[in-house]
C-alpha cells in the first residue's frame, strides 16, 4: 500500500531517532532542556526573529500567537480556508475571543488592498477592531501553494502603514522557502509571529515552535503552561526538530519534484490534474469531474494499493509527497491511480 494522504504521516528515520536519543536533556518547564534552547536559538536565527517557544503542536504555536497578541472581541482577517480558521475547532473564537475574518484568496493568497478595503483601524462603538492578518504559507487548503515573495512583501507594506501585525503559518514554511528558492527569514522576518512545524514535511514525530518579537512573545511561556504545553524533557523531541532543521530542509526538493512526477503521469494518463497548480508537495485530483463520488473514488484506489485523502473542496481528493515516498513510489502511484480510476 502507497499511503500518500498527508505529510503529517512521516515516520522518523534512523539519523533522527539517534538525534532524539543522543540529545542533552533537562526540564524544559523551567528552562533547563539545553536542546530546547538551542532549537530556540536555531530557530530566531533562521526566521529573523527574537525569540521563540517550543510547543507541541502547529495548532497550539497558532492559538499561542492570537493569545499574545489579540484582544478579545478584536478581528483576525485571512484567506477564508485558512487552517486556523477552518481546522482548529474554533481556537480564536474560543481562546482569544477573536472575530474572524475571512478574504476570498487565489491560490491562498490575499491582497494588502483587500485587507485596507475592510481593515477597521480606529474605536468604533460598533465594528470590531482589526488586529492581524493572517498568512498560511503555504496554504493547505489550495494545494500547498506558496505565497510569492511580491505579493508577501506587498501585504507586510500595507499592514505596517495600517498598524496591524502579520502572523505567519507556518506549518509549511519550509516547503515554501525551498519552492521559492528564498531564505525563510525572507519570508518571515517582517511578521510579528511565525508558527512552524516539524511534524510534517519535516518527517518528526512531534513538535512546533512559535517565533516572533520578543515583546509579542513575553506571555507566551505562561500561556503555553495554560494549555498544558509545557513538556518536561522536551528535547527528545527538540533534537529531532534540530536534526531535521539540518537534513531535512534541502530534500523537501525531492518531494515537490515528485508531487510534479505525480501530476503530470496522472495529466497525461487523461485524469483531471493540473500539474501547474503544484508549487510544493500536494497533488489535487478533481474525481467529480470523472462523475465519481469521493467515497467511491477512494474505495477503488484502496483496493489498487494507493491512498489518497479528501481534500477540502467538494469533489476533489489530495495526494502528499513527504519522506519516506520516493520516486518509484510514487511513479507507482499513479499507475495504480491511473488503473482504479480509468478502468471502471
Ligand atoms: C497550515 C496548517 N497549519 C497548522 C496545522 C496544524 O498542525 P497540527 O495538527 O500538527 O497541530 C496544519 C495541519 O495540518 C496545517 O496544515
Amino acid at each position: 500500500m502507497i499511503d500518500l494522504r498527508s505529510d503529517v504521516m512521516t515516520l522518523p528515520t534512523e539519523g533522527m531517532l539517534r538525534a532524539m536519543t543522543t540529545a542533552p536533556l533537562g526540564d524544559e518547564q523551567v528552562r533547563e532542556d539545553p536542546t530546547v534552547r538551542a532549537l530556540e536559538d536555531d530557530l530566531t536565527g533562521m526566521l529573523g526573529q527574537e525569540a521563540a517557544v517550543f510547543v507541541p503542536s502547529a495548532t497550539m504555536a497558532n492559538q499561542i500567537a492570537m493569545l499574545c497578541q489579540v484582544e478579545r472581541g478584536q478581528e483576525i482577517v485571512g484567506e477564508r480556508h485558512s487552517h486556523m480558521f477552518r481546522y482548529e475547532a474554533g481556537g480564536p473564537a474560543f481562546l482569544a475571543g477573536a472575530v474572524v475574518t475571512g478574504l476570498p484568496g487565489t491560490a491562498g493568497v490575499f491582497t494588502g488592498a483587500q485587507v485596507r478595503e475592510i481593515a477597521q483601524l480606529g474605536d468604533s462603538e460598533h465594528r470590531p477592531r482589526t488586529a492581524l492578518a493572517l498568512v498560511e504559507d503555504t496554504h493547505n487548503v489550495s494545494g500547498g501553494r506558496a505565497w510569492p515573495i511580491a505579493a508577501l512583501d506587498e501585504l507586510y507594506d500595507t499592514c505596517d502603514e495600517l498598524g496591524l501585525a502579520v502572523h505567519i503559518d507556518g506549518a509549511r514554511l519550509f516547503n515554501a522557502s525551498v519552492a521559492l528558492d528564498a531564505e525563510p527569514d525572507r519570508i518571515t522576518a517582517r511578521a510579528r509571529t511565525v508558527a512552524v512545524c516539524f511534524s510534517k514535511g519535516l518527517g518528526c514525530p512531534a513538535g512546533a515552535a512559535l517565533v516572533g518579537r520578543a515583546d509579542v512573545l513575553a506571555p507566551a511561556r505562561r500561556i503555553r503552561q495554560m494549555l498544558g504545553g509545557s513538556l518536561r524533557q522536551a528535547g527528545v523531541l527538540a533534537g529531532a526538530a534540530r536534526y531535521a532543521l539540518q537534513h531535512n530542509i534541502a530534500r523537501l526538493a525531492d518531494d515537490h519534484a515528485n508531487a510534479r512526477i505525480l501530476a503530470t503521469l496522472l495529466a497525461e494518463g487523461g485524469l483531471p490534474v493540473d500539474p501547474a497548480d503544484v508549487d510544493t508537495n500536494f497533488v489535487f485530483l478533481d474525481v467529480a469531474s470523472l462523475g465519481l463520488d469521493r467515497g467511491a473514488a477512494l474505495e477503488r484506489l484502496r483496493s489498487h494499493g494507493v491512498l489518497w485523502s479528501n481534500a477540502h473542496h467538494p469533489g476533489v481528493l489530495r495526494a502528499v509527497t513527504f519522506i519516506g515516498r520516493s520516486e518509484e513510489d510514487v511513479r507507482t502511484a499513479a499507475s495504480r491511480t491511473l488503473k482504479a480510476l480509468t478502468t471502471g
